[in-house]
């Protein structure tokens, strides 16, 4: 890299905009979508949909409610075309949703892009041609003039051809490609000639695409450029006017955000930010960014994760495990704080104590969008004992006491660290059974028989102490009073229980009940202790020498 990357590289001016509004505005409602997923998306696959793959997104794009789809680039190719042809003669578009074909200023394109339509119910027409200084320059070698003379050729062989569509309700959209990087008097120089060939009119308006189509700067600078066209455009109230975000700088969602709150009605982008280079707007997170703030997206997407399996398999590409909202991790904690945080903030969730939803670290309810709270935690080496505790206690109803929690969550955290990878519930369950309920040594119950008498109980029990038979008697005020004290009688040193919880195992377990024991030895130190049995006093019992084999 450059010691002075000014040499090479160079700011970019900002826009000058004296009392910008958006800043102080706030969104209130959704824009209208428009998905590209089957053209800007699509362009950009290694290996493009076929049509059966470009059918069944489609599918799934109607269902999650896009009323506005890009269904392609009908003049590129012949799957471009045979696909729009099939979702026309097979009828497959609701009544109420737009086919919207993308097409250059070429007249054989033009042509054949018509010809695609025939038949059509409601057809977007999308124009456009590139505007910045770099692309007049080095692409097209066109002067500023030349330029306006592309998009105004491009919009009269349109519209000479709205005739060839009778039936058709089409709707007429020009994009600036590269928006963004032209200089704004430019922008609405050629916006304004396209304008003067279309006339749209407050009942009958054209979109206006302002693509950001390669970040070059802020988004705040975005922003400004939306609010300064809305504010200079001539009659704004004829067009819609819409937003398409790259992600070169990674703030294609936060430009797309203050480009709504800057003016815009519309969005178009792809689901999970498909799209050349870094992708085009992710429209999920845009529209999820609304749902959390209260604001109904009129997208549905309550089953994300079918969607995104429709998506993998028909793009051949793999969503982020990071991706917000549907992301493999993301309502996964690995941290033992934020575990804690999760497991407090959804107990008072469920409460129902909470009109508004504030749980710490969860954006969204997992459930609103089909996922599962239980993908909340997952226990790796970095996980505290909240992780550990949640996950013993979801998967198999092991209700460990909060100080026990405390000695075994570093118990596991060192077993998870030496594996280096996250463990399942099951491979906890496994550890805790290991470390508390199948130690054998020194200590192994062979009986242990009660009877009680004027408030007194005395036990004798059998044990084995490193493979060899012991037998004691004891007594004191309950069994396990009575089981210490037989200790003392064969020079076990003196322990106090100082904790004692039990409860059921859930059903399909081996056994019906756990007991927990912490102990506490002449020195000061304790140890807990784990005991699981169909009878409930030996369950304790076995705690008991669970902790005495921890020692
Ligand atoms: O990114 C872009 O500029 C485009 C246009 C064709 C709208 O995809
Ligand atoms: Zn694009």
């Amino acid at each position: 890299m450059l010691k002075n990357p000014s040499s090479k590289y160079r700011s970019f001016p900002p826009v000058q905009l004296p009392g910008r509004e958006w800043p102080n505005r706030v969104l209130s409602r959704a824009p209208i979508w428009c998905s590209v997923d089957l053209r800007d998306g699509n362009q950009a696959l290694a290996v493009p949909m076929n049509v059966g793959q470009k059918l069944e997104l489609f599918q799934a794009l109607v269902k999650c409610g896009f009323k506005e789809i890009e269904v392609g680039f009908p003049s590129a190719s012949n799957t471009e075309f045979t696909f729009n042809r099939r979702l026309i003669e097979e009828n497959r578009a609701p009544e109420d949703v737009w086919l919207q074909v993308l097409v250059q200023a070429r007249e054989d394109l033009i042509d054949r892009t018509f010809e695609s339509l025939v038949g059509a119910r409601k057809a977007v027409i999308h124009l456009y041609n590139s505007t910045s200084p770099a692309q007049r320059r080095v692409v097209f070698g066109l002067s500023k003039d030349e330029i306006v003379k592309v998009a105004v050729r491009g919009a009269t062989l349109i519209q000479d051809r709205l005739p060839r569509l009778k039936g058709t309700d089409v709707m007429l959209q020009y994009s600036p490609e590269s928006f963004s990087a032209t200089e704004m008097e430019f922008a609405k120089e050629v916006v304004e000639a396209v304008m003067e060939v279309w006339r749209p009119t407050p009942q009958r308006k054209m979109i206006l695409n302002l693509p950001d189509t390669v970040e070059v700067a802020t988004p705040n600078v975005y922003a400004d450029q939306i609010e300064w066209i809305c504010r200079n455009i001539k009659n704004r109230d004829s067009l819609i006017i819409s937003l398409h975000t790259h992600n070169d700088r990674c703030t294609g969602v936060a430009a797309t955000e203050l480009g709504l709150l800057a003016g815009a009605d519309r969005v178009e982008g792809t689901l999970f930010g498909n799209g050349e280079r870094t992708g085009n707007l992710d429209l999920v997170t845009v529209a999820l960014n609304l749902y959390m703030q209260g604001i109904d997206p009129k997208l549905d997407f309550s089953d994300l994760n079918a969607l995104r399996e429709v998506y993998e398999r028909c793009t051949g590409m793999d969503v982020p495990a990071r991706q917000p909202y549907a992301g493999e991790l993301v309502f996964t904690a690995f941290s033992g704080s934020h575990q804690d945080a999760i497991k407090k903030g959804l107990a008072e969730w469920a409460t129902g104590s909470q009109k508004h939803w504030d749980v710490p670290y969860l954006t969204i309810d997992p459930a609103d969008i089909g996922r599962e709270y239980r993908e909340v935690i997952r226990v790796n080496s970095q996980s505290g004992k909240g992780g550990v505790a949640y996950l013993l206690e979801s998967e198999f109803g092991i209700v460990l006491p909060k100080e026990m929690q405390r000695e075994f969550g570093p118990i596991a955290n060192q077993h998870v660290d030496r594996l280096a990878r996250e463990v399942s519930g099951a491979e906890l369950k496994t550890m805790f059974w290991q470390e508390y309920i199948e130690r054998t040594a020194p200590w192994q119950l062979e009986r242990f028989e009660t009877e009680s008498r004027n408030g007194m109980v005395r036990c004798r029990a059998r044990l084995l102490r490193d493979g060899k038979p012991v037998e004691f008697k004891g007594e004191g005020n309950g069994p396990l009073a009575a089981l210490v004290h037989g200790f003392t009688t064969i020079g076990v040193p003196r322990f106090e229980i100082t904790q004692y919880s039990e409860h059921a195992l859930s059903a399909g377990e081996e056994a019906a009940a756990i007991s927990y024991i912490q102990i506490k030895l002449g020195n000061g130190s304790s140890r807990w202790g784990a005991g699981v049995d169909t009878n409930i006093e030996l369950a304790s019992v076995r705690a008991v020498l669970s902790a005495l084999n921890r020692l």
